[in-house]
């Protein structure tokens, strides 16, 4: 279908991936390539956007996680075919900061939902798509939560599910890259900006043959 390449930034709380999604786009732009910079839940498409609220918003308990997991996915349906398949047939490459490895992560690891219905959940939603490229940005759980503390806004649902919450789908995200290793490459987020943003740059080089001026 697609002609240009989807790719993806996952990872806990507070490990950067937005600012890295934004240096990539600007480095693939300085290679000739144009990216369009997206996001989950959300990214940019009007419905999605409102079940984003429904979920980074609120009391932590207001979803049980089957709930959690469909609302996800309607957001994550609603952004593929309003966002990204679009780009993807213009020959546009898109930039998301979390797929559906994040539900996985969040809703399997974190939450207890079972492997096998978030896996049929993604052949529902998303079918035999896959994006070429997944870059796990990994941080300890509790450096990620006190980066993220710093960002304040009312965005914090998750921010607020507890620290083994968070240790859980940290081994989750490392535990999917282990899998998956062919899709999957884990980038150690701890050090300064510039250095992951090369690291990044290097992965993308090599796993998509871009060359970076
Ligand atoms: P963020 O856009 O600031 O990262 O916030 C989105 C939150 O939603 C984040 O805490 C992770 C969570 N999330 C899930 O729990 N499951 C999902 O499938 C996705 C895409 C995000």
């Amino acid at each position: 279908m697609a002609s240009g390449r989807f790719i993806t930034l996952e990872g806990g709380e507070g490990a950067g991936k937005s600012t890295h999604v934004d240096l990539l786009i600007e480095s693939l732009d300085a290679a000739g390539i144009t990216a369009v910079k997206s996001q989950e839940p959300g990214g940019g498409s009007a419905e999605a956007e409102k079940i984003r609220a429904l979920l980074v918003e609120g009391d932590v308990g207001r979803w049980d996680p089957v709930a959690e997991a469909l609302l996800h996915s309607a957001a994550r349906r609603d952004h593929l075919v309003n966002i990204v398949w679009p780009a993807l047939e213009l020959g546009h490459w898109v930039v998301s900061d979390r797929f559906a490895d994040s539900t996985m992560a969040y809703q399997g690891y974190g939450h207890g939902l079972d492997r096998a219905a978030i896996e049929q959940l993604y052949e529902i939603t998303v079918g035999d798509f896959r994006p070429d490229l997944t870059i796990v940005l990994d941080l300890p759980a509790e450096e990620g939560l006190k980066r993220a503390g710093k960002r304040g806004g009312n965005e914090d649902r998750y921010e607020r599910m507890g620290l083994d919450f968070h240790e859980r789908l940290r081994d989750g995200f490392l535990d999917i890259a282990r899998r998956e290793p062919e899709r999957c490459v884990v980038i150690d987020a701890r050090p300064p900006r510039e250095q992951v943003q090369a690291a990044i740059r290097d992965c993308v080089a090599e796993r998509l043959e871009v060359e970076f001026p």
